[in-house]
């Protein structure tokens, strides 16, 4: 199967990239060559850039797939597909949760949950904007390709060279052990999709030339943030105790951390892309391997969360 991946260098499309290789895919990659460069030596790249609209690179070529991992805004999609045409055979675009409603939504929550109204004015992205960008752009696809058009709507996606982040500060924290400030509540529902999990969903869905919508959650268990942070322990060999503390006393936006009003929506149901073939690698090995990966790069700053010093000043003046 010849599978061309718009992006494929960073994160989550690097993890479908690797998944496609394993499967015997021949991949071609297409981006600006700025991120990931020394990754996939032996694969042909494209070069272009989506932000000035720059595509001819693909003004040639066929393909039996194109994965779209990095595009946000209804342009992206647009301009790859006038690009592309029917010389590719299915369009499979990596899009969000994020475009569901955020309320209204029960625990197992499935595919048809309704989505926010799309977004076509703005190329700004924000947590206003992003969701309803994502939905005009699985609008566009959907129109263009309809049954060759596949699109997959991740949840959290954690995994080695997560640049995001947000896991890899609870897998740091619990592995330093001790009082463990806990923004919210710990019964609090978390779902994370192993990187690896979703590239294996991809590459199965394109193998399958399967159409339609799948959202990648897990784990396999259903599990809480005060389960993620023990599990995070066990895997370093560390003793924590989980202390909670009000949501509004850490900082906005912290790792993983969900206002209770949201609860259900880290609660959607996993079935539809589990019968697609969607693994569901289990939560200590996912952890085990991010520990491994932030150690071996030497553990820098993270961009989230609270320092060992903003945390124990925390814990000392808050109470519950
Ligand atoms: N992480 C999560 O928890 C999560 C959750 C839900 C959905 N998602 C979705 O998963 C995808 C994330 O993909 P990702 O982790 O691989 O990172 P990404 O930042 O979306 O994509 C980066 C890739 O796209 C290329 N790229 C960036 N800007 C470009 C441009 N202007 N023109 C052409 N190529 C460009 C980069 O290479 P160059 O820099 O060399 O161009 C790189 O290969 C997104 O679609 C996101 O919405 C992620």
């Amino acid at each position: 199967m010849r599978i061309l991946v718009l992006g494929g260098t960073a994160f989550v499309g690097r993890a479908i990239v690797e998944d496609a290789l394993r499967e015997g895919a021949d991949v071609t990659l297409f981006g600006r060559g700025r991120t990931g460069s020394h990754l996939f030596p032996d694969l042909p790249r494209l070069i272009g850039d989506r932000d000035t609209g720059d595509y001819a690179a693909l003004r040639d070529g066929e393909w039996d797939a194109v994965v779209d991992v990095s595009g946000y805004v209804p342009r992206h999609v647009n301009q790859a597909m006038a690009a592309l045409g029917d010389r590719v055979g299915r369009y499979l675009f990596v899009s969000s949760h994020a475009v569901y409603v955020q309320t209204g939504v029960g625990p197992g929550s499935d595919e048809d949950t309704p989505r926010r109204p799309p977004r076509r004015d703005t190329e700004v992205l924000d947590n206003d904007t992003y969701g309803p960008c994502k939905v005009a752009c699985e609008d566009d696809v959907l129109a263009r390709y309809g049954d060759r058009a596949t699109i997959v709507r991740p949840g959290k996606v954690v995994g080695p060279h997560d640049v995001q982040e947000t896991f890899t500060y609870w897998v740091r924290r619990a592995a330093r052990g001790g009082r463990v400030a806990v923004p919210g509540h710990p019964d609090q529902p978390v779902q994370v999709v192993d990187s690896r999990d979703l590239a294996h969903l991809v590459t199965r869905l394109l193998t399958d030339d399967r159409p339609g919508a799948f959202h990648a959650v897990g784990p396999a268990e259903p599990t809480t943030l005060g389960t993620l942070i023990e599990t995070c322990a066990r895997a370093a060999g560390t003793d924590v105790e989980l202390v909670p503390i009000p949501i509004d006393a850490a900082p906005a936006h912290f790792p993983l951390v969900t206002p209770r009003a949201q609860w259900p929506t880290r609660q959607r149901s996993a079935a539809r892309a589990q019968a697609a073939g969607m693994p569901t690698t289990p939560l200590p090995i996912t952890v085990a391997d991010v520990l491994t990966w932030d150690r071996n790069r030497g553990e820098p700053p993270l961009p989230h969360g609270l320092s060992p010093e903003a945390e124990a000043t925390l814990l000392a003046t808050t109470t519950p």
